[in-house]
């Protein structure tokens, strides 16, 4: 039961912003929607690990509706991770809550695990949540599909966390330059298969994280990581599929990153999304509450959503998101008061 109002009205809203339409009012949708804030979340992980979540599409699926069905959210994130990509080329992974990859990427031999596969075959249960995913929601709301950047999976490759351990892909590819092009052009060409994958199951959007592009300077974000995601946009702009990309710390990367072929840039919250707005326009905008944020009380989210509303309020395609993924401490009062604020005001209207 999908109880909020203008349900019907979700998905083509959500698919009109991105287009960079104006429209009567705008979506929202949070990066980890569907995770450990939730109680119904943590109640379902208390039986089963994430890895066995993730994998068995009929929970993932209902664990993606979970947020939909609770807060009225206009788009549904599919519940999946960034990293299992790694796990076809013969790689280890494992959850607790944080990832561990076995081995990590350290020599220049272990290029050669990096050959060729269809996602079709060796991440289907990656399509069938998707599938599923659309099958619970119809055409009420927008279905995300989602992947890491190259760049972000070959630093969790080498042993990146956040930016303590940033020296571990920056040693990769000082090292062994051109064993490293090798694996970036390798996850470019099959991240771009899986997204269309994931969009031919039933993604109206797909997203792509490069988390870990903050950390570089503009001039080795050009160098380590556009590449590929030029390669991966321009590929889904010439199959017509809706794309966007979200960067953690993306400030001084706006201008390069105006130079892809994107219809949706995710803002994180360091970054004024006035200096985005100016740098991207006309690309449909994305963000940015601080997560933290999210923890206070209910009337210092309403008043920083408002904020942000107003700022915004003249650009065409803006979708209300979080700067970065829902912290497992905040209130379901607060994720209430956020929904209900952006739902009421009215695009065009300063409040
Ligand atoms: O709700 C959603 O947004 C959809 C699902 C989703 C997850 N991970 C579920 C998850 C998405 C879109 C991701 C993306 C992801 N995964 C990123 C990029 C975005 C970002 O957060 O920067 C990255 C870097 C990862 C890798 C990853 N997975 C890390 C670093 C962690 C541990 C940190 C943490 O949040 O605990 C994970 C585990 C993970 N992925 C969980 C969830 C719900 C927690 C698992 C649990 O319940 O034990």
């Amino acid at each position: 039961m999908h109880t909020s109002v203008e349900t019907s009205h979700s998905r083509a809203l959500f698919k009109s912003n991105l287009a960079g339409q104006k429209t009567s009012r705008v979506p929202i949708w949070i990066m980890r929607q569907a995770g450990r804030y939730l109680p119904e979340y943590r109640e379902v992980r208390s039986r089963m690990g994430f890895e066995e979540m993730c994998k068995d599409p009929e929970v993932a699926s209902q664990v993606t509706v979970m947020p939909i069905d609770k807060f009225g959210f206009d788009a549904a994130v599919i519940f999946s991770d960034i990293l299992y990509i790694v796990e076809p080329f013969g790689f280890d992974l494992r959850y607790n809550p944080a990832p561990k990859i076995a081995p990590l990427l350290e020599n220049p031999d272990q290029s050669k695990m990096f050959e060729q596969f269809d996602p079709a075959e060796k991440l289907a249960f990656v399509s069938e949540v998707v599938r599923a995913t659309r099958i619970r929601l119809g055409d009420s709301r927008a279905v995300i599909g989602f992947c890491g950047a190259p760049f972000t999976v070959f630093s969790f490759l080498c042993g990146y966390m956040g930016a303590k351990e940033m020296y571990r892909p920056y040693a990769y590819l000082m090292k062994y330059p051109k064993e490293a092009e090798h694996i970036l052009t390798t996850l470019a060409e099959i991240s771009l298969e899986y997204l269309k994958m994931q969009a031919r199951a039933g993604a109206d959007y797909v997203q792509v994280f490069d988390t870990a592009a903050g950390e570089l300077s503009e001039a080795e974000f050009r160098r380590f990581s556009m590449p590929y995601l030029k390669y991966i946009f321009e590929g889904l702009k010439s199959s017509k599929i809706p794309s966007g990309l979200y960067i953690k710390n993306s400030n001084h990367l706006l201008d390069a990153v105006s130079e892809l072929p994107l219809s949706s840039f995710c803002v994180d919250w360091k970054t004024p999304l006035k200096t985005a707005s100016e740098k991207l326009k006309p690309v449909s905008l994305q963000g940015n509450l601080n997560p933290n944020l999210m923890i206070g009380p209910k009337e210092k989210v309403e008043r920083e959503a408002v904020r942000i509303l107003n700022e915004m309020a003249d650009y065409p395609g803006f979708i209300f998101n979080l700067g970065h993924g829902i912290l497992p401490p905040t209130p379901e009062e607060n994720v209430r008061r956020l929904v209900a604020t952006v739902r009421a005001f009215r695009a065009g209207k300063a409040q």
